[in-house]
């Protein structure tokens, strides 16, 4: 089911926690909604669901606004963050409870159960009381109760949270792989930046009740409209400087750019700009290394911090460049363990920044 959220605000007693959100969700897409806490991510949700009343704009699914459409009758059903399953039910009678409401046959229930069990891998659970599971299992009772409504559009509200990482990325893996086989527009809560990048096929990233950006992982990653969606995707360093001729130049550098910004996809025009990079494409080198960086700013390496395959090398500028307020102080830079063996670099010596060409995303002021 095709979805589409227009103009949409909401209040909570008096307060606007929503304020026109756009959205247009593809039949089957998976979707996230990622941010802070207090961003409105659950408000958004219920909206869609028909939990909470709308002060301004529209939900339309196919086509057909549902603003006077009994939550029961939208197709949408929601997983909340805190799962309110049934606790004097077992797992059996709580996934079975929606299709008791619809008045599916008992027989018909019972197969069905047994089906949804298996598809978020409990088999053999259905007699089990829900104080004798432990938190992952709950979350995926929750799941099966939810499809047991057979909706079209599946909301969860942070399905994950709780639960240790290795739990936690195996339930993102199962959750994708129904919303796979059973072709469900799928609309995720999460504020887990690495969640939201590895399963969404979009990401609307939410601040304030508004969206700041809404595209792709990738688009978000190399394409972010603000300074603010850049942030707020990852760790980010930034160098001011100057274009010409397709050659960003810095103190710290010198490097070939394209205009991979907000501003299109094309060759860098001229002028002042910010080069946005990602530690991990900074590279650091030994001054004597031959490669020229093009740049007068030399660096120290303050530490360096392994981290199994990657190691963190923390950067600061030498003391004589230190002053200069525009570029960034202290800072760490990600490079493969194999390429920094190769750099020799170790903390206290010294070294230049190498950026990979076309990395990075140029902002103007
Ligand atoms: N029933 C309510 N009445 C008044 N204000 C509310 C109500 N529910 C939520 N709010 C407020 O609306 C804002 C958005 O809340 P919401 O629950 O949508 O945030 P969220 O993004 O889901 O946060 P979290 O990640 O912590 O779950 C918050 O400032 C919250 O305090
Ligand atoms: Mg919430």
């Amino acid at each position: 089911m095709e979805l589409r959220i227009e103009g949409l605000s909401v209040a909570l007693a008096g307060e606007e926690v929503l304020t026109k959100i756009d959205l247009d969700i593809r039949s089957g897409e998976f979707v996230s909604l990622l941010g802070a806490s207090g961003c409105g991510k659950s408000t958004l949700l219920k909206s869609i669901a028909g939990l909470l009343e709308v002060s301004a704009g529209d939900i339309r699914m196919n086509g057909a606004s549902v603003l006077g459409v009994p939550p029961e009758k939208r197709g949408a059903v929601i997983v909340f963050q805190d799962l309110r399953l049934f606790p004097h039910m077992n797992v059996e009678e709580n996934i079975a409870f929606p299709m008791e409401l619809k008045g599916i046959p008992k027989k018909v229930r019972r197969d069905r159960v047994e089906e949804l069990l298996r598809a978020v891998q409990l088999p053999g659970f259905q007699r089990r009381r829900i104080r004798e599971m432990s938190g992952g299992q709950q979350q995926r009772v929750a799941l099966a109760r939810a499809l047991a409504a057979d909706p079209e559009i599946l909301l969860l509200d942070e399905p994950f949270s709780g639960l240790d990482p290795h739990l936690r990325s195996e339930m993102g893996r199962l959750v994708r792989s129904i919303h796979e086989e059973m072709h469900l527009t799928t609309v995720m809560v999460t504020h887990d930046r690495a969640e939201a990048m590895r399963f969404s096929d979009r990401i609307a990233l939410m601040e304030s009740g508004r969206i700041l950006q809404y595209g792709t992982p990738d688009e978000l990653w190399t394409a972010p409209v603000s300074r603010k969606v850049a942030d707020r995707m990852g760790t980010t360093i930034y160098f001011p400087g100057t274009v010409e001729a397709g050659v960003f130049r810095c103190r710290d550098f010198c490097v070939k750019v394209k205009e991979s910004g907000p501003d299109g996809d094309g060759p860098a025009e001229n002028g002042p700009a910010e080069l946005m990079l990602h530690p991990s494409e900074l590279r650091a080198e030994a001054p004597e290394s031959g490669g020229e960086s093009g740049g007068t700013r030399f660096y120290r390496v303050r530490a360096v911090l392994p981290e199994g395959e990657t190691v963190g090398i923390r950067l600061s500028p030498e003391e004589s460049s230190r002053q200069d307020l525009a570029s960034p102080a202290d800072f760490e830079i990600r490079m493969i363990r194999q390429e920094w063996e190769k750099t020799g670099l170790w903390p206290g010596d010294r070294c230049v920044l190498r950026p990979r060409s076309f990395a990075g995303v140029l902002f103007r002021w």
